[in-house]
C-alpha cells in the first residue's frame, strides 16, 4: 500500500482560530481526518506531522526517503523563506506536492515566491482544506503515470 506524509509547517497548528477570513474555521486535526479518509478510499496509508521548527520538518523529509512514497507539504510561511527546507527536498527522490490553503498569488508581493516550487511535483493553493485531497489525487495520479512508464519502459 502506497504511503504518504502530509507535513504541515509553522503556525498550521493553530487553523481554525488563526485569521479565519483567510484560513476558514477547518482546524488542523479535521484537515487530517479528511485526508486519513481520502487515503482510506484509494488504498493510502497516511502519516502526519505539523512543527513550528525548521529543522523538524528537514528531518521529517529526510525520514521520509525511507519511509513514504510522496509528500504533502504546506510549509507556511517557510515556503518563502527557507532555502534549507528546498534543499532537504531536493535531497531526496521522494515526490512533493506543494500546498497552501489560501491563493498565496493573490495575496502580498512576499507570499508571491516560493522556493518550494522548483523542487515539488506542483503546486495547489486555493482551495482551502480541499487543497490536501487535490495533492493527495496530484500524487496518485503521479504514482500510477510512473508505474505505467515503468512497465512499458
Ligand atoms: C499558507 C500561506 C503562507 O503564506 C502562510 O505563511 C501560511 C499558510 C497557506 O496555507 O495558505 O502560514 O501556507
Amino acid at each position: 500500500m502506497p504511503r504518504a506524509l502530509v507535513l504541515n509547517g509553522p503556525n498550521l497548528n493553530r487553523l481554525g482560530l488563526r485569521e479565519p477570513g483567510i484560513y476558514g474555521r477547518v482546524t488542523l486535526a479535521e484537515i487530517e481526518a479528511q485526508v486519513r479518509a481520502h487515503g482510506a478510499r484509494h488504498g493510502i496509508e497516511i502519516d502526519t506531522l505539523q512543527s513550528n521548527h525548521e529543522g523538524a520538518l528537514i528531518d521529517a523529509i529526510h525520514a521520509a526517503a525511507d519511509t513514504a512514497d510522496g509528500i504533502v507539504l504546506n510549509a507556511g510561511a517557510y515556503t518563502h523563506t527557507s532555502v534549507a527546507l528546498r534543499d532537504a527536498i531536493a535531497s531526496v527522490a521522494v515526490p512533493v506536492v506543494e500546498v497552501h490553503l489560501s491563493n498565496i498569488h493573490a495575496r502580498e508581493a512576499f507570499r508571491h515566491q516560493s522556493f518550494i516550487a522548483p523542487v515539488a511535483l506542483g503546486q495547489i493553493a486555493g482551495f482551502g482544506a480541499q487543497g490536501y485531497l487535490l495533492a493527495l489525487d496530484a500524487l496518485r495520479a503521479h504514482w500510477s503515470e510512473r508505474s505505467r512508464a515503468a512497465d512499458s519502459g
